[in-house]
């Protein structure tokens, strides 16, 4: 096996999970780290790990690029970043594994698949759902029409956030703009459960193209001090005609806690995963006929799997890609519906918001967003 050449782009955050994989199975896979592109990569957990390995750090990719290659670019930088870079590792060379959400913007995305396209390389996007083999098989059977046409689904996930979370890093959560007008546009729908309504538009579209959302109905709002909004309610009908409930937010408070838990209803079948009040991590279908498939634990986390795809497709290996930039595109377009239906979110009344131990949240608003999950009712 050749020596595959791996460029890490941001390696603090999410990315520290980029840097243990490759640090611990970087070598099983016949891959080696080609440079780190991190101005402020000394904040990384792993940063002393990564010295030890006499990689090179760089601050822009135009540094590293300027006298140095990679087979396999990895991005996992702020959002605003995404594009530019991506096009830029493209273009000078490298296949790349992005991050999700792929960018801020429609047109950003558009950029990025056209620098694919220019340079026949890979652009994967890291909603790691897509690359779990429980999914996977999942989406085999829906493909193969066993569960039949998509009808209704509904998902919710409760992470509550400190304020920390909205000034991590470059304190750029929650924005919509960076400092240099760069689109941004993170929300808790763009960033953090994200992979909730991506699932919704992936699974049930074309093979691994994904469908668009078609119309909905959206109430945004926020108890943060931030921008955009870290509660969400969508009603959302599909172009397959199904239709989409999505129920997340950041501002349920410390005892606000539901993992994503979803329920999706096909013609045949109907398939679960996690359940209100519980913690699951099965996927399981019940068919009409009494017949239950159980798909196994499915992980909505890590990023064993995509970067193992990313390296065998860098590689020029026949793998397939789950989770190409046209599956991505799909939420990136439903975000840009979501700012154009609600251009500012709602503010939670003062009186309703609390503020301690470090986290803004609203008593009482987990339970009225269970309430909206159980009944498809806005909030
Ligand atoms: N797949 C997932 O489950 C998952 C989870 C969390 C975050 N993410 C995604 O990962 C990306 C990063 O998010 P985060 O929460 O880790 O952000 P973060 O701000 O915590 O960390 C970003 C990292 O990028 C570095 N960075 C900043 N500017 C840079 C630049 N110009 N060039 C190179 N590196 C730069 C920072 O120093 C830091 O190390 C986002 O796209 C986010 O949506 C994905």
């Amino acid at each position: 096996m050749s020596e595959l050449t791996v460029l890490l782009v941001g390696v603090g955050g999410y990315g520290t999970g980029y840097v243990r994989e490759m640090l611990d199975h970087g070598a099983e896979r016949g891959a080696t780290l080609a440079g780190v592109v991190d101005p402020y990569a000394a904040t990384s957990r792993f940063y002393d790990e990564l010295v030890a390995t006499g990689v090179r750090f760089f601050d822009t990719v135009e540094a590293f690029y300027a006298q140095n290659t990679a087979d396999l670019a990895v991005i996992s930088t702020p959002i605003q970043f995404h594009a530019h870079q991506a096009v830029y590792c493209l273009t000078h060379g490298s296949h790349v594994l992005c991050e999700k959400p792929a960018a801020a913007t429609v047109e950003d995305v558009e950029r990025m698949m056209a620098a694919r396209d220019e340079t026949g390389k890979t652009l994967a996007i890291g909603f790691q759902w897509c690359y779990d083999p429980a999914m996977l098989a999942l989406k085999a059977d829906v493909d193969a029409g066993l569960l039949g046409r998509p009808l209704a689904m509904r998902s919710i996930v409760l992470w509550p956030r400190p304020i920390s979370y909205y000034k991590r890093g470059l304190g750029w959560a929650g924005k919509k703009r960076d400092a240099s007008g760069a689109a941004i546009f993170d929300n808790v729908a763009s960033n953090a459960t994200a992979h909730y309504i991506e699932n919704m538009l992936w699974l049930t579209g074309q093979g691994y193209g994904g469908v668009d959302v078609k119309d909905m109905a959206v109430d945004t709002l926020r108890a943060n001090d931030i921008e955009m909004f870290d509660t969400i309610v969508m009603d959302a009908r599909l172009e397959n005609g199904a239709r989409m409930f999505f129920v997340a937010s950041h501002a349920t408070g410390p005892e606000g806690w539901q993992n994503p838990a979803f329920e999706y209803e096909f013609e045949n079948a109907v398939v679960r995963y996690g359940a209100l009040g519980e913690n699951g991590d099965r996927l399981i279908a019940a068919f009409r006929d009494g017949t239950v498939k159980d798909y196994g634990v499915s992980s909505t986390g890590g990023c064993d799997h995509k970067l193992e795809t990313a390296i065998a497709l860098a590689r020029g290996g026949d793998a397939a890609l789950p989770c190409p930039a046209e599956a991505a595109i799909r939420h990136t377009r439903a975000m840009a519906m979501l700012r154009e239906k609600r251009p500012e979110a709602e503010v939670f009344p003062a009186d309703a918001v609390r503020e301690d131990d470090g986290m803004v949240w609203v008593p009482g608003l987990k339970d009225r967003l269970v309430h909206c999950y159980e009944n498809w009712a806005m909030l």
